[in-house]
C-alpha cells in the first residue's frame, strides 16, 4: 500500500433527509457507493474518510486465479474522461477472501463484491466461493468480459450469454444475497441484455461499465495504449451514461439500479437518481478527488433537501412523468440556490 498523509476528515452534517435505499429486499443507509476497480477493496479510502459512511464499497473485479493485468501504458487521460486498460488485475478469489473481504467484513462495511470470468464455470465457481462469505451485501456480475468459450465475445453484448452467467450466479448464491449485473454501453440496445439479465434473475443491474474507446499519439504514431483499446469513464461519459439508466428505467420500472459513470457532484448523482436509479456509484473521480464519495453523498443530501424532498426514494425515477403532471407535495424544481 502506498504512503498516504492520513486526513480523516469528518464528513459535513447532513440535512434531514431520508437517504436509505432498497436494492432488491436489501436496505442500505443511503445510495452512494464506490465503483468496481476505482477504489479497491475500500482499505486506501478508509485513510481518507470512514468507508461504513457509504452505502457500500464495491470491490473491483475479482476472478478465480490471481492475473497481473494487460502491459503498460494502460491509462491515458482524454478530454473529461480517462482511457483504461488495465484488465482484472487481482489477487484471486482465495486471497481477496482472506484479506479484502475479510478486512471489510471487520470494518463493518457493506460490501459489493464484483466478480469476472471467461466461462459460465468460472461465474459459478466464484459464486459458490462467496456463498456465505462474512460481510458480503450483494453481488456485481461483471459481464463485460471475453468469452473464452465463444470466440472472446463478450458476455454483456450478448443477450443469450449474459443470460446464461446470470442465471448460474443466481442459482448458485444464496438467496439473500441481491446479485446484479452490470451492463455494458457498447450495444446497439440496451434494455434487449437488461431484459435478459432479469429474465434469467437478476435482482438488479449496474448502469453503466466503460465504453470502448482508443488514443494515438500523434508523436509516436502509435496507440497510446499497449493493449491499443480501453475503457473510456469519467465525466465524457455521463450522458450516455444517464441515457441508459433512463432507458432501462422506462423498460423495467421495477428494477433497482445502480447508476454510474462520470458522478463528480451531488447533481451529477440526482440526475442519475431522477433518471432512475436507485443507488449510485462514484469512480473515475476518486482517482483525483479521493473524498469524492462522501463528498457526493453530502451533496446529494443537500440538493434534496434543498428541492424539499424528505426521503431520497421519492425521487428515484422522478424524471419520468409527464412534462405535465404535478410534483408530489414537497419536492420544488426551483428550490436548488446553488
Ligand atoms: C481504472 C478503472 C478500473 C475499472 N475496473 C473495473 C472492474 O474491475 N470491474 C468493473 O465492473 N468495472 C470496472 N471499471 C468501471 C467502473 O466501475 C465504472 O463502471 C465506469 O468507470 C464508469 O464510472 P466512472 O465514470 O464514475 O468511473 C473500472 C474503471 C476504471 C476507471
Amino acid at each position: 500500500m502506498t504512503e498516504l498523509t492520513v486526513r480523516r476528515d469528518v464528513p459535513a452534517p447532513r440535512p434531514r433527509v431520508d437517504l436509505s435505499t432498497r436494492l432488491a429486499g436489501r436496505t442500505f443507509p443511503n445510495p452512494v457507493f464506490t465503483a468496481s476497480g476505482c477504489a479497491a477493496a475500500g482499505q486506501e479510502l478508509d485513510q481518507f474518510f470512514d468507508i461504513t459512511e457509504l452505502g457500500g464499497v464495491v470491490t473491483k473485479s475479482i476472478m478465480l486465479a490471481p492475473r497481473s493485468g494487460r502491459a503498460t501504458p494502460r491509462m491515458a487521460e482524454t478530454p473529461s474522461g480517462m482511457l483504461n486498460s488495465i484488465g482484472l488485475q487481482g489477487p484471486g478469489i482465495d486471497a481477496f477472501l482472506d484479506k479484502d473481504l475479510a478486512w471489510l467484513a471487520d470494518r463493518g462495511a457493506r460490501a459489493v463484491v464484483s466478480i469476472a470470468g471467461g466461462s459460465v464455470e468460472d461465474y459459478t465457481q466464484l459464486a459458490q466461493r462467496l456463498r456465505g462469505a462474512p460481510g458480503l451485501a450483494m453481488l456485481e456480475v461483471n459481464i463485460s468480459c471475453p468469452n473464452v468459450e465463444d470466440r472472446g465475445q463478450v458476455f454483456a453484448c450478448d443477450p443469450r450469454a449474459a443470460s446464461e452467467v446470470v442465471s448460474a450466479v443466481r442459482k448458485t448464491m444464496t438467496p439473500d444475497i441481491p446479485v446484479f449485473a452490470k451492463l455494458s454501453p457498447d450495444v446497439t440496445d440496451i434494455t434487449a441484455i437488461a431484459r435478459a439479465c432479469v429474465d434469467a434473475g437478476a435482482d438488479g443491474l449496474s448502469v453503466i461499465n466503460t465504453l470502448l474507446g482508443m488514443a494515438i499519439d500523434t508523436d509516436t504514431m502509435r496507440p497510446v495504449l499497449a493493449g491499443v483499446t480501453g475503457g473510456l469513464s469519467g465525466p465524457a461519459i455521463r450522458p450516455v451514461a444517464v441515457r441508459c439508466v433512463w432507458q432501462v428505467h422506462q423498460a423495467l420500472p421495477d428494477v433497482p439500479i445502480l447508476g454510474m459513470g462520470g458522478i463528480r457532484t451531488g447533481r451529477d448523482a440526482l440526475e442519475f437518481v431522477l433518471a432512475g436509479a436507485s443507488a449510485v456509484s462514484v469512480g473515475t473521480t476518486v482517482f483525483g478527488d479521493p473524498m469524492a464519495p462522501v463528498r457526493v453523498l453530502a451533496e446529494l443530501a443537500q440538493a434534496l433537501a434543498d428541492r424539499g424532498f424528505e426521503r431520497f426514494s421519492d425521487a428515484v425515477g422522478l424524471a419520468h412523468r409527464p412534462p405535465e403532471a404535478a410534483l408530489p407535495e414537497g419536492p420544488d424544481p426551483v428550490g436548488d440556490p446553488a
